[in-house]
């Protein structure tokens, strides 16, 4: 079943659906450089490539996903383009992304490799998946495959206030993506207003904790107060902020119940509940940890 659910429209839902009347899927966001982008896509980290990714991407495309995440790193790409293909569904009509490994030395290259393991012309959005030998080294590259036209936007990932500032000062095409480990408890606020003061849009990865939050208490507990399940009150949670939401999973019922977050609405009460269960002090970091 497709995600283009529309019954108890809110106003603010209204606002997004004539937004995106033009597009293909009825929930996208306009980013800064004029592209439309999903705002729900499976991700595929720490899905080995092969049959499990085939399937996982294949049973997303077929429950109306139209936006899927990867990158280098994750090893999945081949797997990625399989799946795209045999969906049957045409190239334009899904949002890919992938990510420039920052070990290697030229992002513009390096783009020439992912294409051909996903067996596309383009991507959508390329990012630098994370500031290793300084936040802005990789970018002059990044513009180029742009400029090529092997990518429709270039953005980066685990970005901090510092590193997207840094990257902004020396760029030509500015970053229009922020990918953030992003959830209630890892609400990192100062990030979100600052990038957004610049026009940078946040995705977030690991929605679910990596499923670590699905057992927390009070998501729970409005999940059963809504009669919804702690993965759709987490998902619900990023929409409600705005967020790209990139939930993990290689089960279909899953994939299909967390495409179900687009026909409730949490409550203004609801939504500080959640926000109470921040961990970050709101941090302006993407991340708690360092990079090698
Ligand atoms: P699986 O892939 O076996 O379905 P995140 O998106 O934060 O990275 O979380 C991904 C983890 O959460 C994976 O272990 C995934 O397991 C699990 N997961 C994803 N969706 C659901 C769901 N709706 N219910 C329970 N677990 C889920």
């Amino acid at each position: 079943m497709p995600y283009g659910i529309k019954s108890k429209i809110t106003t603010r839902q209204e606002d997004s659906v004539s937004m995106a009347a033009d597009s293909f899927d009825g929930r996208t966001r306009r980013l800064a450089d004029g592209n439309r982008i999903p705002v729900l896509g499976l991700g595929v980290w720490q899905v080995p490539d092969g049959r499990e990714c085939v399937n996982a991407v294949l049973w997303a495309l077929e429950l109306g996903y139209r936006h899927i995440d990867t990158a280098q790193a994750y090893g999945n790409e081949a797997s990625v383009g399989e799946a795209l293909r045999r969906s049957g569904i045409p190239r334009e009509q899904v949002f890919i992304t992938t990510k420039f490994l920052p070990s290697r030395r030229n992002a513009a290259t390096e783009i020439a490799g992912s294409l051909k393991r996903l067996g596309v012309e383009y991507v959508d959005l390329y990012l630098v998946h994370w500031p290793s030998g300084g936040p802005s080294r990789a970018w002059p590259a990044m513009e180029q495959a742009h400029r090529l036209g092997h990518t429709h936007s270039i953005g980066v990932s685990n970005f901090g206030i510092t590193e997207l500032g840094d990257v902004m000062a020396s760029a030509t095409v500015p970053p229009v993506v922020d990918q953030v480990d992003l959830s209630p408890f890892t609400y990192r606020r100062s990030l979100l207003n600052e990038g957004r003061a610049r026009n940078v849009e946040f995705e977030a990865y690991s929605p679910l904790g990596t499923g670590r939050h699905l057992s927390d208490g009070t998501v729970n507990r409005i999940a059963s107060r809504i009669g919804r399940t702690a993965a759709q009150v987490l998902l619900r949670w990023a929409l409600q902020h705005d967020l790209i939401v990139l939930p993990k999973s290689t089960h279909r019922p899953r994939i299909e119940e967390n495409a179900q977050i687009f026909d409730f609405v949490l409550s203004p009460s609801e939504m500080s509940e959640l926000d109470g269960l921040d961990r970050t002090s709101g941090t302006g970091v993407a991340l708690e940890r360092k990079w090698r």
